[in-house]
This record gives C-alpha cells, structure tokens and sequence, in this order.
C-alpha cells in the first residue's frame, strides 16, 4: 500500500453505514433457512415427549408425536431433519440389532415423515452406539477394540434399511474406516445410490462435547473412551486426510463436527472439497453451552446463537445441524 493513500484507504466505516450496505458486506454469508437441519431424538414410546434435562427445550419425541410438533415448524419453513433414535425399552445386542429393526422408532419415523410432510427432506444418523449393549460406534473384538471389518458391513446394512424405508439421506457418524465405500457401494447394489445423498462426518472428533446428546440418547460407552476412532482434538492433518478419504470414496457431502472449537478445520474442509457442501454440526455441549451463558447474564441467547451460526457460514459451511432451528425458522422471518 503506498503511503500517500493511507489517508483515503483507512475510511472503512464508509462501507458499512447502513442495513443495506452492511448487508453488501456479508453476502454469500447471509443466514437462510434451508442452511438449518434439525435433529431429532425418535424413541421408541410412541407418545413420549420428554423434556431433556440438559439440552434446552429439546425433547425426546414418539412417533404419535411427530406430526403435530412439525407441522408448524414445516410451515413455517423448516426444509430438513435428522434423524437418532433412542430404544429404551428393548435389550441391545453387541451389533446393534434394533438400528434397523422394522418397527423401531427410526424407520417408523421415516415412513411417517415422508408420508406427512411431502416437501420435508429425511436424513438419517446412522451409527450403532445408540443401539450395542457396550455403547461404541461399532462391533467389538472380545478384547474390547474395534473389529472393522464386520463393523462397516453392519453400517451399510443400516444404511441400506433406513434409505429402503424412504430416507433421502444417510449419514454415517461412527468413523470406522471405509465405511463411506461400504454405503455407497451397499446403495448401489440395491439401486439406492441414485436416490440416496451420503453426508459423512467425514471430521468428528473426540470432544467433550458431546456429554449431553450422550444422555439424551443414552449412548455412552460402558467402558473406554471413541479416541480410537474419533479425531484427537490437535490432529488437523488426521482431519484433513479424513477429508479427502471420504471426498474419494463418493461422500456427497463433507462434514465437520463440533464446529465452534474447530472452525478452522471447517475452513480446511472447504478448501480440501470445494466441489461438494459442507456440512457442520454445532452439538448438544454448544447448544447447551450457548443457553448456559445466556441464562448466567453473559450475553443475550439470540445475538449469540446468530453470531454462532455466521461463524460456520464464514468459515464455509453451507449446511449447519442446529437444535436452534426452531429458534431460527422465527428469527430469519
Ligand atoms: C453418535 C453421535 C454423537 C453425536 C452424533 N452422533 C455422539 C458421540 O459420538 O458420542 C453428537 C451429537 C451432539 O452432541 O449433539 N455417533
Ligand atoms: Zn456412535
């Protein structure tokens, strides 16, 4: 910069006097709706609607209930969801048997929500530590570690059901190795893969973070930790490979998760895959933590849910999972 222009180049207020040109100076950056995806915990009391102690307002929902909680939030622009379910009352088994069974809360809840809410578009977590008796992503060598192999067929088996019963989306949350090839290639082989959108948490890392979805769908492990499969916190190169893997092995959309303590990877992911969308997920610990500050005095709750928000579309995300949706459906009017 030369030096005579100092004086005219240091006048940036000019550019940013008014709502409108403020908002010239956040496009492409701008919050819509469609960006939000809910997530919804589906158990497997057809008319429960529980309150969760630790996540504010979030409750866990029965099929019988779905409908009328929706279809509000349908009208009033909410486009996508995601699906967890949460069995309570039925034994689990050391591969997950009930995360396909036909008439467990997930399935059921697809076909009720394709059939009621034509427009809504259905994703799906798909991971198996809702549903073993041990409470880890995947199926277990007697040793305790994680046998891969038989893991990733169960999850494209999984897949395959929920995208059978009408999902438009499945997304594999549990970071076993190759499980985005077993998908796709499972989709393909039933001629789902035309149909059915792959997003991979393609960088999930082994956060505290995740404390109260644990309780709300009762998925802790029962004994060890996910740092053999989860991303430790300062590997960016891990995150970066986790990336390009799952861009290479037919992932349609990338995401990042948690999202606040890791936006920076988020702005990786966007370089490394600027050809699909980026997903990111701002968790249960954030959301909780976000309430928690606002409750203590620190800050108002919506100026910090929308300044929250902005960050990950600024970093790059173009899709957020948010259990402020609902909250955003009212504010972005
Ligand atoms: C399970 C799963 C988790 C979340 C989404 N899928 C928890 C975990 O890995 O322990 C976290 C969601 C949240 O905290 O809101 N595979
Ligand atoms: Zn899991």
């Amino acid at each position: 910069m030369s030096k005579s222009n100092s004086e005219l180049n240091s006048i940036l207020h000019s550019g940013y006097q008014h709502p409108t040109s403020r908002a010239w100076q956040s496009q492409g950056r701008n919050l819509t709706k469609s960006m939000f995806m809910y997530p919804l915990f589906i158990t497997d009391d057809d008319d429960a609607e529980v309150e969760l102690a630790s996540m504010p307002g979030q409750k866990r929902w029965g099929v019988n209930k779905l409908e009328a909680f929706l279809a509000p939030l349908v009208q009033k622009g909410l486009e996508s969801v995601i699906l967890f379910g949460v069995p309570l009352k039925d034994p689990k088994d050391e591969r997950g048997t009930l995360a396909d069974d036909p008439q467990g809360p997930v399935i059921k809840a697809i076909r009720l929500l394709r059939r009621a809410f034509p427009s809504l578009y259905v994703a799906t977590d798909v991971c198996l530590c809702e549903y073993t008796s041990h409470g880890h992503c995947g199926i277990l060598f007697e040793d305790g570690t994680i046998n891969n192999e038989p893991s990733i067929a169960r999850l494209a088996q999984v897949a395959v059901s929920y995208a059978k019963a009408g999902a438009h989306c499945v997304a594999p949350s549990d970071m076993m190795d190759g499980r985005v090839k077993a998908i796709k290639q499972a989709l393909l082989k039933e001629g789902l893969a035309g149909r059915t959108t792959l997003m991979a948490y393609s960088a999930k890392f082994a956060s505290s973070l995740y404390g109260p979805f644990r309780d709300a769908v009762d998925s802790a492990p029962s004994f060890g930790n996910r740092k053999c499969y989860q991303l430790p916190p300062a590997a960016r190169g891990l995150a970066r490979r986790a990336v390009l893997r799952d861009v290479d092995e037919g992932a349609d959309i990338i995401m990042v998760k948690p999202t606040l303590p890791y936006l920076d990877i988020v702005t990786e992911a966007r370089d490394l895959a600027p050809n699909h969308p980026l997903a990111c997920y701002q968790v249960s610990g954030e959301f909780a933590m976000i309430h928690a500050g606002a409750k203590a005095g620190v800050y108002d709750l919506r100026t910090m849910a929308e300044e929250t928000a902005i960050s990950m579309v600024r970093a790059g995300a173009t899709l957020i999972l948010s259990y402020f949706t609902p909250e955003f459906l009212d504010w972005l009017d």
